[in-house]
């Protein structure tokens, strides 16, 4: 090759490194479990504003798709098949179920999409941790909150009460339990740890009622009311895995008459703003913020690096607050 050849060659490669990589338009499609979900909502336009933050700031646009699963697998199934088709090249994914999150998973890895699971942990057969097979998928991760930590905090918010959630004395704290959807590790971790931090704590408790709510404000409500009727005064904390249903337990707790503070106790989770300010006017005792800001933001980094190219870890935690009267 002649020297002159040489020179032009070498003057434009040093002149394609100093140019910036060309901007890039992302397609960017969010796959949430049920729209109709008060903390979801404030999840899903957390994640919508923060990609248009980044597309205004920066050189590179996303275009976001957020799809409505309406709690239906097989729809939400379709939907991910359509994000498929439709060439996306990163999918948020707030599954319907997590027991269906391998066949899933599987056709998102076979199309070589990235994929940020969010909310919902899907769990191997142990129980105890996502299920490895998804998340070995290079491109697949996890972004969340460990629950342990929220049922946790409540359990302590009572245990730090001066009567210790025993209102009437008779040596142990009797509650009701409102649960969230019983697949998800959300509810079942709330359920369980909200109880664990009594009993480690040395406080006996008693279960009076455990029903499931599936997250609802009205289903809280209806649980709620039967309780109360059922066993009077005897209810001493309501324990609710969302705050949702802790808004419709906080209206059942008003129409039977009792006062929280005074004659019953009421803990929910999310730290929607509602109910912040119902914990600072006394009606209701405690919530957990579920910083939605903080773990959408870790989703769309976590996409952002995945369509970076950058390797995903397998995990991103976000931590739980507890939150009490100011
Ligand atoms: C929980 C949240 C609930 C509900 C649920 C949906 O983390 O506390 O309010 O949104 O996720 O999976």
């Amino acid at each position: 090759m002649k020297k002159s050849m040489l020179l032009v060659l070498a003057m434009v490669f040093v002149l394609a490194c100093a140019l910036p990589a060309a901007a890039k338009d992302y397609k960017v499609g969010v796959a949430i479990y049920q729209f109709d979900d008060n903390f979801m909502t404030l999840y899903r336009n957390e994640l919508k504003s923060y990609f248009d933050e980044l597309s205004a700031a920066g050189e590179d646009k996303y275009d976001v798709t957020i799809v409505d699963g309406k709690n239906d697998m097989a729809e939400q199934s379709n939907q991910i098949d359509n994000f498929i088709t439709q060439g996306v090249d990163v999918i948020i994914l707030n599954l319907v179920q997590t027991s269906s999150a391998d066949a899933i998973i599987d056709k998102i890895v076979a199309a070589e999409i990235p994929c940020i699971l969010i909310n919902r942990e899907p769990l191997g057969d142990n129980g105890d941790e996502s299920y490895a097979g998804i998340l070995d998928n290079a491109g697949v991760c996890y972004v969340g909150a460990d629950a342990r930590q929220s049922g946790t905090f409540q359990g302590e918010i009572v245990a730090e009460l001066e009567n210790h959630g025993d209102i009437n004395g008779d040596g142990k704290i009797s509650y009701i339990m409102i649960e969230g959807d019983p697949e998800n590790i959300d509810a079942q971790y709330r359920t369980e740890f909200s109880v664990k931090a009594l009993t480690d704590a040395g406080y006996e408790v008693e279960c009076l009622d455990d029903q499931v709510g599936n997250w609802a404000q009205a289903k809280g409500q209806e649980l709620c009311a039967n309780a109360l009727s059922k066993y009077g005064d005897a209810v001493e904390v309501v324990f609710c895995n969302n705050d949702a249903m802790a808004l419709g337990a906080a209206a059942a707790i008003q129409a039977a008459g009792r006062k929280v503070g005074e004659d019953i106790y009421l803990l929910g989770v999310d730290a929607l703003a509602e109910c912040v300010e119902m914990v600072n006017n006394g009606e209701m005792t405690g919530t957990v913020l579920n910083d939605h800001v903080g773990q959408s933001h870790a989703a769309v980094d976590a996409a952002v690096a995945a369509l970076n190219g950058e390797e995903l870890q397998n995990y991103y935690w976000v931590d739980y607050v507890k939150v009490t009267a100011k």
